[in-house]
């Protein structure tokens, strides 16, 4: 049985785009629908009720939707609302957290892993949580980074002040002796050149939402619900809550797309 209904997925702004990308080419049949809420953003700093509000309030706009599955393209809104929206809800609901970890279990020799993320992410502790779930012996060093988000978000990214920024920040682990680090927030992957410059060769970079449409393609198969080669290509959406100009230039220099179907919503 084949399902072609959309996949809804869900950030804080345009940081879920990272994943979507990845899911465009692991899953060229699927139609996405994108929700991004670039007006309230950042999340990170901001109290937990009111980040699983938001996130409640995006979910249901992706359930009026149709959607058949969603994927909570936010660390931080995986961290505090993800585990409540999976019991609440009756189709598959997928966070970032869990693939991230476990791909950073996957790569560490020396069982020290950093992870990066916003205060929310990191004042949850659910990497460490999931991290040591698995394997309890593993150091795990976690730094928050709030000023990443407003950099990515003002598409600064390739900037003099964000390689700065990303130096100085990142000059936490100099003495930590780390053989991998997770970029905990989908806006991080943005980047990635950066970092990886700071972090050097023997530092293994993780892009969390990278490792999720793994996870995703596998649910597809376990549920039987991949769309067909017949669903039409081009039907993807991308809602955002703040300004059109620059959601649309950074998705487009991101995705490497033109015509894209982009609208401007209001959630409650
Ligand atoms: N992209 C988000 C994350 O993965 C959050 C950014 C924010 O709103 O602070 O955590």
């Amino acid at each position: 049985m084949c399902n072609n209904q959309p996949i809804g997925f869900l950030d804080s702004g345009v940081g879920g785009l990272t994943v979507v990308k990845e899911a465009m080419k692991q899953l060229p049949n699927e139609t996405i629908y994108y929700i991004g809420d670039t007006l309230r953003c950042p999340y990170g700093p901001r109290p937990v009720e009111e980040i699983k509000q938001f996130t409640w309030e995006m979910t249901r706009f992706l359930l009026e939707k149709k959607v058949k599955m969603i994927v909570i393209a936010c660390n931080t809104a995986t961290a505090i609302a993800l585990e409540e929206i999976k019991a609440t809800l009756d189709i598959p609901v997928v966070g970032v957290i869990v693939p991230g970890a476990r791909a950073a279990l996957k790569l560490t020799s020396s069982n020290r892993i950093g992870v990066i993320g916003t205060i929310g992410t990191i004042n949850s502790g659910e990497y460490t949580k999931a991290i040591h779930r698995k394997a309890p012996k593993t150091e795990v060093f976690g730094l928050a980074c709030p000023k990443f988000v407003p950099i990515v978000e003002s598409k600064q990214y390739e900037s003099a002040i964000a390689k700065k920024v990303v130096n100085e920040t990142l000059e936490d682990f100099h003495d930590k002796n780390i053989d991998t680090l997770v970029m905990g927030c989908t806006h991080y992957p943005l980047l990635k050149p950066l970092i990886k410059e700071k972090m050097g060769d023997s530092v293994q970079l993780i892009d969390s939402g990278a490792e999720t449409v793994s996870e995703v393609s596998m649910l597809l198969d376990y549920y039987d619900i991949s769309a067909d080669a017949t669903n039409k290509e081009g039907t993807h959406e991308f809602f955002m809550t703040g300004s059109k100009k620059i959601f649309e230039d950074i998705t487009q220099d991101w995705l490497n797309v033109t015509d894209l179907s982009v609208t401007r919503v209001s959630l409650p």
